[in-house]
């Protein structure tokens, strides 16, 4: 441990599994002092256990983050326990595939809400304890569908380019406040949603583990390969960094080539 976020307060929501929990964890492995928020209770409670037998400080809020109060209490448990407000990662995100034929009113509503209404209500009440608290940093995990265009996933691909502009508008309207404001993308990560959404698609999730090694290096991210950059995002080696996109993918966004050079 190089106590790279000592005693930083890090909200991290949809943490109780996947990708949140390895930014929960290796966060507080770093010194911070972590606010676990997730819908589902019991692994909630587990992560955050899991953590404090390891020797870390972490607690955790039950949390739906499509609910303006739910956010709200959040917030407020957070400066309740543990006295400010540091830094908040809107990690939560939901990605079920639909073409604009399947696509209805009601799915489409949902896929907003969890994906970036849930971000507007967190930046909402976490900025001002961040004012308060003298600045902050805040880091969205948003996906390469916000920038791309992808024809199955029509609202999830809109959530997240929502969630890209919301990053760059806060990053300028709070930046004299010390508030930062950054849009992480996580590669291909076979996480517990990952890999229920491909199950219940009827897909074979061995196969698509295979698949990792036909990446650059050879294996799909895993959710430590994001929490190496949120561990930066958040602390203060980062101070100058605000309405940044950052990759973590081996490549897979910018290469339309994977080949050994030859002179
Ligand atoms: N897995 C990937 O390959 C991948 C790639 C790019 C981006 N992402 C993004 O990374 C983030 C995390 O993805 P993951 O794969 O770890 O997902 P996951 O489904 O494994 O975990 C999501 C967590 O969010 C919680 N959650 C969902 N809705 C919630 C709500 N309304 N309120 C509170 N908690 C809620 C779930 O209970 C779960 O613990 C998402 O924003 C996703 O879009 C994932």
């Amino acid at each position: 441990m190089s106590h790279r976020v000592q005693d930083k307060v890090v909200i991290v929501t949809g943490a109780a599994q996947g990708i949140g929990f390895g930014i929960a964890e290796m966060l507080a492995r770093e010194g911070a002092r972590v606010v676990i928020a997730d819908k589902q209770a019991e692994k909630g409670e587990a992560a955050a256990a899991g953590i404090r037998a390891a020797g870390g400080e972490a607690i955790f809020q039950l949390t739906d983050v499509t609910i303006e109060a739910d956010c709200a209490a959040l917030v407020q448990a957070a400066v309740a326990r543990f006295g400010k407000l540091d830094g908040l990662v809107n990690n939560v995100g939901w990605f079920p595939r639909a073409t604009l034929e399947e696509t209805t009113t009601e799915f489409w509503e949902a896929v907003m809400n969890v994906n970036v209404r849930s971000a507007f209500y967190c930046c909402k009440y976490a900025i001002p304890a961040m004012q308060r608290a003298g600045g902050g940093s805040i880091v969205n995990i948003g996906s390469i569908h916000g920038l791309q265009a992808s024809s199955n996933l029509i609202a999830y691909g809109a959530a997240k380019g929502a969630l890209l502009n919301l990053t760059r508008t806060l990053a300028g309207a709070y930046g004299a406040d010390r508030i930062r404001c950054n849009y992480l993308i996580p590669g291909w990560v076979m996480s517990e949603g990952e890999i229920a959404l491909a199950e219940s698609r009827g897909m074979d999730v061995n196969e698509l583990r295979a698949r990792g090694a036909q990446q650059l290096f050879g294996r799909h991210q895993t959710p430590q390969d994001t929490a190496y950059a949120v561990v930066y995002l958040i602390s203060d080696e980062s101070s100058q960094v605000t309405g940044s996109i950052f990759h973590i993918d081996a490549g897979m966004s910018s290469l339309i080539f994977k080949e050994r050079h030859v002179a």
